[in-house]
């Protein structure tokens, strides 16, 4: 059976000559079991007609956002919560540039803000318009909150011009479709992972502290991926403003110390994998400072003695927790180097390295570009939002562990 059998699909369709090939997609999708129904835009109205899709889907299509007959039958806030997938095919330049500003000035908008369940889009539009500065930020954008992007192809377009901007074609458009609402396989049943996550926080006195710039965004990320895959969770985090994934056990701690004695008290259920994504301060004071330390004299200087904190995935490393140790490695240069001798100077299995000094990725960002390091072998996944890299990484992680 179809993964698609019963599920509900809301077709949105916006103006573009591609237009009249979602007529065969809404067709593909009904004939897979599916239940279509397809929101059109004013500008879709000029390249398909309302009655053909009626038709092809088997319910009635809408198209404005403030009508009294559909708001008493299906309101459009009962529509984005219908759907368990909204496909936007085509997916123009005008409404990437609106759904990217959060605007929700007609009803496929609309339903896009206020749908809690996957977005797909494929774009579609001349060539200079998809290369455009203004529509590649809008897809960062879209991408960076895990908007699903379906092609676009490259070749000869209705304008006559070539390059890319095609719409992908429907029977591709249908099998990515299936891919999005397949089923998670939960082959990570049985398996503990421990994940450290965030920043530490190391006192210098009542009021102050040291720590860095991670937002945690990579660690919970790759906790909800490993436990939509089935394994059992726990997440060892510094302070963060993120909730904790569903499903996931979180142990909330603030200083490098803390983080290792609340790892070795998880690990005590063994570990398979343990990832280091915690950015643990370096140092800590050498002495916390029991009352509010004041500007004494009048220097301006002033000095505190730091001392080195534990490394909480080297010291892990070494009491052999884990099956599978991996770290990650922050540098703002030679990168692959520097992660290289940090993979055999930590005992790890598998190292992912990125450059913190690039602005568009990493620290306190939604996307992330990374190399995965093995002691033999590399990866480069594309740049992609945080969520979309943690599946990714998960599965690496997981292949790697099964030739191990
Ligand atoms: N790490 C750790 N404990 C520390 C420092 C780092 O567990 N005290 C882990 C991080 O979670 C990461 C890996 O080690 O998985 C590398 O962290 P990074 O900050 O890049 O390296 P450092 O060891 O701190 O080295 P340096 O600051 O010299 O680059």
């Amino acid at each position: 059976m179809s993964s698609l059998a019963n599920k509900q699909i809301l077709v949105g369709i916006t103006g573009g000559i591609a237009a009249y090939k979602t007529i065969e997609l809404v067709r593909l999708l009904t004939k897979a079991g599916a239940d279509v129904q397809v929101v059109l835009t004013e500008g879709a109205k000029a390249f398909v007609t309302e009655m053909t899709l009626q038709a092809v889907s088997g319910h009635p299509v809408r198209s404005t956002l403030l009508d009294p007959s559909a708001e008493l039958g299906m309101g459009h806030i009962e529509l984005a919560k219908w759907a368990d997938l909204i496909i936007i095919a085509p997916a123009s330049a005008d409404f990437m540039a609106r759904y990217a500003q959060g605007m929700a000035n007609d009803l496929l908008t609309t339903l896009c803000l206020a749908t809690e369940a996957p977005v797909a889009l494929a774009p579609a539009m001349n060539q200079a318009m998809w290369k455009h500065p203004a529509t590649q930020t809008n897809l960062q954008t879209l991408i960076s909150r895990d908007v699903a992007i379906i092609g676009p192809a490259s070749g000869a377009q209705a304008c006559g011009d070539v390059g890319a901007g095609r719409m992908e074609e429907p029977v591709d458009l249908f099998k990515a479709i299936e891919q999005l609402l397949a089923p998670i396989q939960q082959d990570l049943a049985g398996q503990h992972w421990v994940i450290t996550a965030g920043p530490t926080m190391e006192a210098i006195d009542p009021v102050r502290y040291i720590s860095n710039h991670s937002s945690g965004k990579m660690g919970y990320a790759l906790a909800a991926a490993a436990q939509a895959r089935g394994a059992s969770v726990t997440l060892v985090s510094g302070p963060t403003q993120l909730d904790a994934p569903q499903g996931v056990k979180r142990i909330e701690i603030k200083s490098a110390e803390d983080m290792l004695s609340a790892c070795r008290e998880a690990m005590v259920k063994p570990a398979d994998v343990f990832i280091g994504a915690a950015a643990v301060a370096d140092f800590r004071m050498k002495e916390v400072a029991s009352q509010k330390m004041k500007k004494t004299g009048d220097s301006d200087e002033m000095q505190l003695t730091l001392v080195k904190n534990p490394d909480v995935i080297a010291t892990l490393s070494q009491e052999n927790t884990a099956k599978c140790m991996v770290g990650f490695a922050a540098e703002t240069q030679d990168v692959i180097a520097y992660a290289k001798s940090k993979l055999e100077r930590k005992g790890l299995d598998l190292i992912i390295a990125n450059d913190v000094s690039r602005t568009d990725i990493g620290f306190n960002n939604d996307e992330n570009q990374v190399t995965v390091l093995s002691k033999d072998q590399q990866w480069t996944p594309p740049k992609e939002s945080k969520s979309a890299l943690a599946i990714e990484l998960v599965e690496l992680i997981t292949q790697y562990q099964s030739t191990k």
